[in-house]
């Protein structure tokens, strides 16, 4: 193996989403004891499902006999049945039952891979293993996510871009008087400024030089051995009522290379009577706002080509953006090796 080679590697793991990582894949609602959903999880089709006492299963959404998928079908005592031919598979990727043939050889066989799933916050996470990290290290959820004090909401989106826009887009707080300039909440502030990097306990934080609290000033990653996620404020104006910023908590699933799904916990500090004001103003007043806010990160990203990389010329402020990328490239440098020596040992 080259060097060349082994550099494209690591690109294409950057680009297809690195493993050894717990990834949100779907509101907790979603996930029913009556459906199966199918999910994209870096480029593999998977499903889930509860069974009869609400515990998640999550295997490849691939039915054993002839590939059909099983998120087609249909749930029968906890287990998994394909609509194709009606073959049964439980949580384990076991072959359940073959109920076209009787004593079909397939019945007992493991024949699929199954995943590692929790529940938190309203989301379901997913673990995809790597060869350095086969079996699960703790999610780590932002502190807001395990705190009486804080209450938000869960909101997630599909997006046609690379999940490394939308990280990009996260370490690039100077995007918010541009991008967002007509809106509620991000039209102040100066169009001018340079930015700061600086290392944190599990992270980094990109802020703005000249400002703080006026508009989407800063932005901070915290990278755990399991997962990663942002963090952002965006300061509100007393008629969004009662409690201080609004807290954004991020986090992207890369689906495959050239979509991504957003996961935003949108959270504000407030606890008593002004938690429940809160949260009728949001439902009632703020959220469709926030939605418009999004909608114009979705469609700028969504217009960038996806190789955009190969030409552009980042300048002060893509410190940031640079950062997550340095994060993403070393740790997909290890995992590439790691693949690559079990496999020269094998
Ligand atoms: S393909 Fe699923 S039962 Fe035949
Ligand atoms: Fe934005």
């Amino acid at each position: 193996m080259t060097d060349i080679d082994k550099k494209s590697l690591i690109e294409a793991r950057v680009n297809e989403g690195l493993r050894g990582q717990w990834y949100p894949v779907a509101k907790s609602v979603e996930i029913k004891a009556t459906r199966p959903y199918g999910a994209m999880v870096l480029g593999e089709k998977l499903v889930l499902w509860r069974d009869g006492k609400g515990k998640i299963n999550c295997i490849e959404d691939f039915c054993p006999h002839r590939g059909a998928p099983l998120s087609y079908g249909e749930i029968h005592e906890g287990n998994i049945g394909c609509r194709y031919h009606g073959v049964i598979v439980d949580g384990e990727g076991v072959v359940v039952r073959v109920p076209a043939m009787p004593d079909c050889a397939l019945e007992g066989r493991k024949a699929l891979t199954a995943y590692q799933v929790t529940e938190a916050a309203d989301c379901v996470f997913v673990y995809v293993p790597s060869v350095l990290q086969p079996e699960a290290p703790e999610l780590v959820l932002p502190k807001e996510l395990n705190s009486d004090d804080w209450t938000g909401f869960l909101c997630t989106s599909v997006w046609g871009a690379n999940y490394r826009y939308a990280l990009d887009n996260l370490a690039d707080p100077m995007h918010g008087c541009y991008l967002h300039a007509e809106s509620f909440t991000l039209a102040y502030g100066s169009k001018q400024d340079l930015m700061k990097l600086d290392k944190t306990e599990a992270g980094f934080r990109i802020e703005r030089v000249g400002q703080s609290g006026e508009n989407f000033d800063w932005s901070e990653f915290e990278v755990h051995p399991g997962n990663m996620f942002c963090f952002l404020d965006i300061p509100y104006p007393p008629a969004a009522g009662p409690g201080g910023v609004f807290r954004i908590l991020g986090f992207a699933l890369p689906m495959d290379t050239r979509r991504c799904k957003v996961f935003f916990w949108r959270m504000r500090q407030v606890t008593g009577l002004a938690r429940e004001s809160f949260r009728f103003l949001y439902r009632a007043r703020m959220e469709a706002t926030h939605w418009a806010v999004l909608e114009q990160d979705r469609v700028m990203l969504e217009g960038m080509p996806d190789d955009a990389r190969r030409r552009e010329m980042l300048y002060q402020h893509d410190l940031g953006v640079s950062r997550i990328r340095q994060i993403l490239t070393r740790a997909a440098k290890s995992q590439i090796e790691a693949e690559l020596s079990q496999a020269a040992a094998e």
